[in-house]
């Protein structure tokens, strides 16, 4: 595995236009995060994934990239990402950028000039039918825009046209292979956007919809493999100590095609939802998951897929458990303060590299909103950063009206400030959490894991290297036949009373032995 810094990272996620605004504007911008390093390394984490932030036309909140070398100037200047960079390193910390790797603008310049009449270098560079009335074999279309008497196709919103890296099999005249010179063209630009910012300071990148490169791939993503290999070789010889992040929720999959991590985030149900967001309907009203208390779910719904893909993949790479991302609810739209700490402490000691999304270390909540930039109801997750009661409670100095999106109106929403005078907070907790991750060998991302535990009505229990440790989501006190002679409490939420061959836990608690 190429990154050794991964061993003992902590993510936290940034989505940078409601982070911190610096110049008034109501966006927030790079010199935003840079500002708040010193927070983010107080709370634990210590290497940042940045949404994108480059030039669009924000059709998708900037995942419609139209140039992939030039910083938005909403956020600020090349030379400010830059100085992030720099001063991220003088702090021991690292940053990843958001690789938007299968689409572009529909107002990027290779699009442009890739739909006009007349041949050129990027006519190729995305994905062309042969006619304007010609449906794209079964993928997402547009026909009727362009100069060229063609259709083109789609990888996800209307403004998101293909990058052509050629499908597995082609079947169509129109469809190039991928190894054609058309698709390792695409595959070329790629790696020069990589080097581009790898060259002047980033660390790696965060893959959008990695799986999603070759067209009409097999089950086993053959092509698009490929594809990624290619690239790690590249990184491997020129970057060796760039981390890659994909976006595909299938690490047997992700990790062989040289990524370091993939996310544990399955849009559609499976084992991760399971845990923060099992809700019965998509209102939210009602949610079974795991740390809910009183659901009575059990953690084996997680676990049939976890451990499948872990024992699969532990040699390899890392699978990341997330508190939450920009698409999806906040876990506190369900959980309260009680429950999401329990959450936490198992995402946070579980092996892989945890990712925490700005904001979810105060529960920020859920709000309902309408969508902004293509958000629709990911919105209501994208709302500013709460720091203190000041103007927008710290958020930015422009008028209310100004902001990027309105900030949590609720009288009692939650802010750094009033959390860190808390002892008690999910601020606080999240604090030890990571600095007992940091602390431990045994919680280290390699460290390895194995299930003690795992019967329903009973606490969850497992181990860490030479650590156990039991979580208890319910509401009433609960006991696993578990060996403890010997072991002493190191951390602990609530109650734990290990006895000789029974662990005890009091209601909603979680426990770390050594
Ligand atoms: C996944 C990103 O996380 C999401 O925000 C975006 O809309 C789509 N990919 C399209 O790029």
């Amino acid at each position: 595995m190429a990154a050794q810094w991964l061993k003992d990272a902590v993510f936290y996620e940034i989505y940078p236009q409601s982070f911190y605004d610096t110049n008034g504007d109501g966006i927030g911008d790079i010199n935003g995060i840079t500002e708040k390093l010193d927070y983010i390394r107080d709370l634990g984490c210590n290497a940042l994934w940045i949404n994108p932030c480059f030039d669009s036309p924000f059709k998708d909140a900037g995942y419609d990239v139209r140039d992939y070398k030039l910083v938005a100037p909403r956020y600020g200047t090349n030379e400010d990402l830059y100085r992030l960079f720099r001063e991220a390193h003088s702090r021991g910390m690292h940053v990843l950028l958001d690789l938007v790797a299968g689409h572009s603008s529909e107002e990027h310049p290779w699009f442009l000039q890739s739909q006009r009449a007349e041949r050129n270098e990027y006519s190729d560079r995305y994905i062309w039918t042969d006619s304007t009335f010609q449906g794209g074999d079964g993928l997402p279309f547009i026909g009727g825009e362009s100069e060229r008497a063609a259709s083109y196709v789609l990888n996800f919103f209307k403004c998101q046209p293909a990058l052509n890296y050629g499908f597995l099999h082609p079947s169509k005249p129109w469809q190039h292979a991928a190894n054609s010179p058309a698709a390792m063209a695409t595959r070329e630009a790629l790696k020069d956007i990589m080097r581009f910012w790898l060259s002047r300071g980033c660390d790696g990148f965060r893959v959008d919809m990695a799986p999603s490169l070759v067209k009409h791939d097999d089950e086993k993503k053959t092509g698009t493999s490929a594809v990624w290999r290619d690239v790690r070789r590249m990184l491997d010889h020129e970057f060796p100590e760039a981390a890659m992040v994909a976006e595909w929720s299938d690490p047997p999959l992700s990790l062989r095609a040289g990524f370091d991590m993939d996310f544990a985030l399955n849009h559609r149900g499976g084992c991760y939802s399971t845990l923060l967001r099992d809700y019965v309907n998509s209102d939210g009203e009602e949610d079974r998951s795991y740390f809910k208390k009183d659901a009575g779910g059990s953690i084996n719904r997680f676990l049939d897929e976890y451990l499948r893909w872990y024992e699969d993949t532990k040699d390899i790479g890392y699978i990341s458990l997330l508190t939450c991302n920009h698409d999806t609810p906040r876990p506190r739209r369900t959980l309260d303060e009680t429950e999401l700490k329990l959450a936490y402490a198992f995402l946070f000691t579980m092996p892989g590299v945890p990712f925490l999304y700005y904001g979810d270390e105060i529960g920020m909540r859920y709000q309902l909103l309408p969508t902004k930039e293509g958000g629709y109801q990911r919105t209501g997750t994208r709302t500013p950063m709460q720091w203190n009661r000041g103007p927008n409670l710290g958020f930015s100095s422009a008028a209310p009206e100004k902001l990027y999106l309105p900030v949590d109106p609720a009288p009692d929403a939650p802010t750094v400030e009033s959390q860190e005078a808390d002892g008690s907070s999910l601020l606080h907790t999240v604090r030890e959490l990571l600095a007992l991750r940091h602390r431990m060998d045994g919680l280290k991302a390699g460290a390895p894991f194995s299930v003690a535990c795992s019967e329903p009505g009973k606490p969850f229990v497992y181990r860490r290297g030479g650590l156990l440790l039991a979580v208890n989501p319910d509401g009433a006190a609960s006991s696993a036949e578990v060996p403890c002679y010997g072991r002493q409490l190191v951390y602990a939420i609530g109650s734990c009373t290990p006895e000789e061959g029974r662990l005890t836990l009091g209601p909603q608690s979680f426990a770390v032995l050594s």
